[in-house]
């Protein structure tokens, strides 16, 4: 089975959240069902210079007249065969892929990415003459054009059948209506029925809308997105495509995400052996100028810093943390609001709260196997990795029953722990009581260290690697290319 992979984002060499953890891992954990995947991603610089053995595959033209060279090689850092679109005027920028230093977004993002989709489907209608995808695998709206282009440009020569997967419903590449035309789509794409939304252009909706199969990253949001809470305003189209649309369950990648291997932590350790956490956390307070305290429930934040992931919740139990005897280190960059009040909080309380403002991957790695709790009180999910990473380190995942969030947290209930299925902490309503009430439950289990250790080795040996999702992708391209 070949599979096309196109996203803006993978790991190790552009980040900027789950998405490319997902991109990087993915291709991998299909290659060992059988597949054989290639993956198309724009030419950032960190991606260009990991593309080794490369030739150049096209020299083309896009629907608004540029230039652009399709590179083909291989990932380095992954061992993974990669088309590129080398066109240093659209991607070699300073800032985020997505937004200048200013934090604007590029004012022609639009053909930045609609580029990504319109190679996709050239690649689909046969553009390498050695390699034919049958299964173009689309990732949020940054690759969202690619269903278009394919049912509209050029004629295929195979069937190739197109699966979007939302990662972030919220993020839609929305573009003022201007920008249809430079995109060269039939005007008749600019409707109810194709990409228009609101009288905008939507790539998002475009991915939806054109998708053979949808798929989310949890089958959670895949019923919540169908609802006017949490749907976008794109919950009615959702709702026509209900049965095209299922939800995935991401995994995570051990040969980054696994404290008996990782190099970034102080000291390595496992579900059998477990000084290693304790001196983890240790180094840890020490290195952040907390208390050097074993004792003290150490609890952890490594995000985002925006209105999605809740994180003013946690301002609002801050004190009542710290006054139980609590101590929380933040990772995170984001709203400037959100970071000023976490670092304005830490300089009250320097022995008990420590904030890193900043984008640092060896010191996410070093927060959750240093802390007892990693809290994710999300408004909303898709899946969430971050407390995936915690139960894999040891450090029960506290949430809000969302998305993801409930797909992969169970509450250290009494009949839980009794039926051995606990694995953290969950709040049922988004607000500070409920999440206040999660975190006096964390604290009366750490009072029960027998207990905290039981629930905490049976996180730790969770099933969570990739190779579930892999099958179920696998199946799926299977089932659409009959
Ligand atoms: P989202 O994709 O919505 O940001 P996820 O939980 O799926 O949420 O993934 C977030 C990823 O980004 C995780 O790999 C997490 O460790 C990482 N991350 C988030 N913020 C930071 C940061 N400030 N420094 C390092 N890694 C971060
Ligand atoms: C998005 C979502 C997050 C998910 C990630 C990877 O960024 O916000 O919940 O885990 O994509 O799928």
């Amino acid at each position: 089975m070949n599979v096309l992979q196109v996203s803006a984002e993978i790991f190790p060499l552009l980040k900027t959240g789950g998405l490319a953890d997902v991109a990087g891992a993915l291709p991998l954990a299909l290659n060992a069902t059988g597949c054989q995947v290639r993956v198309l991603l724009p030419g950032f610089a960190p991606i260009l210079a990991d593309l080794t053995d490369r030739v150049t595959l096209a020299e083309l033209v896009a629907p608004w007249g540029e230039p652009v060279r399709v590179c083909q090689g291989r990932l380095a850092s992954l061992n993974l065969p990669a088309y590129v679109m080398d066109v240093p005027a659209l991607y070699q920028r300073a800032g985020t892929p997505y937004e200048d230093a200013q934090r604007q977004p590029f004012t022609d993002n639009d053909r930045r990415f609609a580029l990504l989709g319109w190679v996709a489907a050239r690649l689909a209608a046969g553009l390498d003459a050695q390699w034919q995808p049958q299964v173009v695998h689309s990732h949020d709206w940054h690759a969202g054009l690619a269903g278009a282009y394919m049912a509209y440009l050029p004629p295929q020569r195979a069937r190739v059948a197109n699966v979007f997967t939302v990662h972030n419903l919220a993020y839609q590449g929305l573009f003022a209506p201007r920008h249809f035309f430079e995109l060269g789509l039939p005007a008749s794409a600019f409707s109810v029925d194709g990409l228009e939304f609101h009288g905008q252009l939507s790539f998002m909706k475009a991915g939806l809308f054109y998708a053979d199969h949808i798929t989310t990253v949890s089958p959670t949001y895949a019923r919540e997105i169908q609802t006017p809470e949490q749907g976008c305003g794109l919950d009615g189209l959702l709702r026509t495509r209900a049965g095209d649309l299922s939800g995935i369950l991401n995994g995570v990648d051990e040969a980054v995400w696994d404290p008996a291997t990782d190099a970034a932590i102080a000291q390595r350790f496992d579900a059998r052996k477990l000084e290693g956490k304790a001196q983890c956390k240790a180094a840890l307070q020490q290195a952040l100028g907390l208390a050097v305290q074993a004792d003290a429930p150490l609890f952890g934040v490594v995000s985002r810093l925006t209105e999605q992931k809740g994180l003013h919740l946690v301002l609002a139990i801050l004190d009542e943390l710290v006054s139980r005897g609590g101590q929380l280190v933040v990772l995170g960059t984001g709203e400037a609001a959100l970071e000023t009040t976490f670092v304005q909080r830490a300089r009250t309380h320097p022995a008990s709260i420590a904030v890193r403002i900043g984008y640092d991957e060896p010191f996410a790695h070093q927060i959750f196997a240093a802390t007892d709790v990693t809290l994710v009180p999300s408004r909303f999910e898709p899946c969430g990795l971050t407390q995936m990473y915690g139960l894999k380190y040891g450090s029960l995942p506290l949430v809000h029953r969302v998305g993801g969030l409930a797909d992969t947290v169970v509450d250290c209930s009494l009949e839980d722990l009794a039926e051995g299925t606990a694995n953290g902490f969950v709040f049922n309503n988004f607000n500070a009581h409920s999440l206040s009430r999660a975190m006096a439950r964390a604290f009366a289990l750490y009072a029960q260290p027998a207990t905290w250790r039981k629930v905490r080795n049976r996180a730790m040996r969770q099933r969570l690697d990739w190779s579930q999702a892999a099958s179920q992708y696998l199946a799926l391209y299977q089932r659409l290319c009959h």
